[in-house]
């Protein structure tokens, strides 16, 4: 997630935006920027990797000016560069951005025409020449802004600055966060609390949809429409620390509960409705190239490989394409039987685990073509990849994987319907609702999200469980898989995720009234035989918690606690069944007093065998 950081008053504002972005380093970052506008005269330095390379270019080039933004940019459409770092500048208008722009594509192909030339390859760039675009017939830079925002679909929180208008700064906000300080005639623009806090605990926080213009020592608030609206300020007693995670007790709750943004993230851009396909930009494959290949093997570790099951269930389901799943620490030294005709597909979310950068070179070796599933842009897996879905979770600080699995299944998902787009077994019909259920997804999160609560209740009757076994069918499977997993690695309680017709093969002799068993029920084809699984359990007096679908008023009567799970389809559900079982692991794990963020003996990244 990129940090923005924009500052106008008294001060020079270089030294204040250069100590904001440092206090947003967490975020994680690949490029660096800033500007300001001193004496009607704007001026930009940029450059790849930390802020101290951006650091080391002002001391031989200071910036000067009272008035200024600046940027650290977690790369989405484009390469950590300094071509493609923010400020952005298109004529007379500088913009640092963070968010996607969805039909940034069209914008610039428009703008192109109209003579504008762009020197990156981003969705940002776009905002800047658009809005020096409007420039050149509106009344004023601030209406200028509205104009262009209104042509904008996607997320943004921008800083914007003109020479034209060298008194002004406005900032804009919708869909991602954007807070504002206040101190005296003052003012802080950021995308986080922590790079104002240490200037000003006055603050207020944006709103979609609304503009903040800054000029002459005050501040108007308007929206899109340039409707002048009242802002209040309140209080922030947040120590910096609670205020780097946005107010929640750990990194991990926190990213738990970014997940609707974070799927918004993987599919904004990349949806056509009306050809009912995505368009998935770094795949660098068309349908003759995707439907020439025999078979897919997806390879990846941990969590990741869990995803890469989902992705086998939703592949063959969807687009009747055989799809082998294999872990990558067995398959680069397995010979793996792969050539030109297999797409090898590699998850990871942090683009270094040792074993899948060397299962994806063994494949590579075999001349097998590979696409990647991955969050960190500058990361050596993508870097080797034939192609990448980048899934656009922002920095998971976090070592247990949550919303860098749950984008990696809406990825796949993507991915899904492009292949069956390409190879025609997905019609148009079925195309344009695989799209129109991925809508819905977010909304359909925070409504899981909601059942925390009664989750921490279940949650507290299960402390003193040394084992647990998670149980699902079909891509409720790999679902009962990753909750085990995360169960185990933040509450060290033993846990195993089984296929649930599988309980009678072994697993069932463990059954006592003390070792929960979680049941994954949804409303899907199998629910019948999960019902007959789950009673096997519960006749040899096992301790059954069932999580069923909304509206299922049967799977649950003779369960000891039932969470009821919002219907997202077959396809998506497993998304909303996860988010509960995230929760699940988490509040057993704090209530134990575990460290969510950092568990026993765990790497963020095994970049080691
Ligand atoms: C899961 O919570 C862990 N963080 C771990 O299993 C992780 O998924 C695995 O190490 C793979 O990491 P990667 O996705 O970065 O390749």
């Amino acid at each position: 997630m990129c940090g923005i950081v924009g500052y106008v008053g008294n001060q020079d504002a270089t030294p204040v935006i250069m100590g904001g972005l440092r206090l947003l380093e967490y975020r994680g970052y690949d490029s660096a920027g800033i500007c300001t506008m001193d004496d009607g005269d704007v001026d930009i330095r940029r450059s790849a990797g930390k802020l101290v390379n951006l650091e080391r270019l002002l001391k031989e080039h200071p910036l000067h000016g009272t008035i200024g933004i600046g940027h650290t940019r977690w790369a989405t459409h484009g390469k950590p560069t300094v071509a493609n770092a923010h400020p952005h500048k298109g004529g007379s208008v500088v913009v640092v951005h963070n968010g996607i722009i969805e039909n940034y594509l069209l914008l610039k192909e428009d703008l192109a025409n109209k003579g504008h030339d762009f020197t990156s390859e981003t969705d940002s760039e776009v905002i800047s020449h658009l809005i020096d675009e409007k420039l050149k017939t509106a009344e004023s830079l601030e209406s200028a802004v509205q104009q262009a925002l209104r042509d904008l679909q996607g997320a943004y929180a921008l800083c914007i600055l003109s020479h034209k208008d060298d008194k002004t700064l406005i900032a804009a906000k919708s869909g991602s966060p954007m807070v504002i300080g206040i101190r005296g005639n003052e003012y802080f623009v950021a995308s986080d609390m922590p790079a104002i806090i240490a200037n000003t605990r006055k603050m207020v926080i944006m709103e979609d949809g609304e503009i903040a213009v800054f000029r002459n020592g005050g501040v108007k608030f308007t929206t899109t429409c340039g409707d002048e609206i009242t802002k209040e300020s309140r209080y922030i007693d947040w120590s910096p620390m609670k205020a780097e995670k946005n107010g929640y007790p750990n990194f991990m709750l926190k990213e738990i509960y970014e997940q609707p943004l974070a799927i918004r993230n993987v599919f904004a851009g990349r949806l056509r409705e009306d050809e009912g396909d995505a368009f998935l930009e770094g795949l660098n494959l068309n349908d003759m190239q995707l439907n020439s290949f025999e078979r897919l093997c997806i390879v990846a570790c941990g969590t990741s490989w869990h995803a890469a099951l989902v992705g086998k269930y939703l592949i063959e389901e969807h687009c009747r394409i055989p799809v082998d799943v294999d872990i990558a620490s067995e398959f680069r030294y397995r010979d793996p039987l792969v050539s030109n005709k297999t797409l090898v597909i590699v998850i990871s979310q942090s683009g270094e685990t040792a074993d899948t950068l060397a299962a994806l070179r063994e494949a590579k070796s075999k001349k097998a073509h590979i696409i990647s599933i991955c969050n960190v842009v500058d990361s050596s897996i993508p870097r080797e990849s034939d192609g990448v879905i980048f899934t656009h979770a922002g920095l998971e600080i976090g070592v247990a994987s949550t919303k860098a699995f749950t984008t990696q299944l809406v990825a796949l998902y993507l991915l899904t319907i492009r292949l069956g787009r390409a190879n025609g077994i997905i019609g148009l019909k079925k195309g344009q609702e695989m799209i129109s259920a991925l809508y819905e997804l977010p909304a359909l999160v925070e409504k899981t999200l909601k059942l925390d609560d009664q989750i921490e209740e279940i949650a507290c009757e299960h402390l003193t469980s040394w084992d647990a076994i998670y149980l699902g069918r079909g891509i409720s499977y790999a679902i009962a898989l990753e909750g085990a997993l995360k169960l185990k690695e933040i509450s060290y309680i033993h846990a195993d995720g089984y296929p649930s017709g599988e309980m009678k093969h072994g697993p069932i002799a463990l059954i006592d009234r003390e070792m929960p068993v979680f049941v994954l029920a949804p409303n899907d084809r199998h629910l019948v035989k999960v019902r007959s699984n789950m009673e096997e359990v519960i006749t040899r007096g096992g301790n059954v918690v069932v999580l069923c679908s909304e509206g299922d008023l049967e799977t649950g009567k003779r369960a000891k606690y039932t969470l009821l799970i919002p219907w997202a389809g077959e396809a998506l559900s497993p998304v909303l069944f996860t988010v509960a079982l995230q929760l699940l692991a988490y509040n057993i794990a704090i209530l134990k007093g575990k460290d969510v963020d950092q568990p026993r003996n765990l790497a963020k990244s095994v970049t080691v065998e």
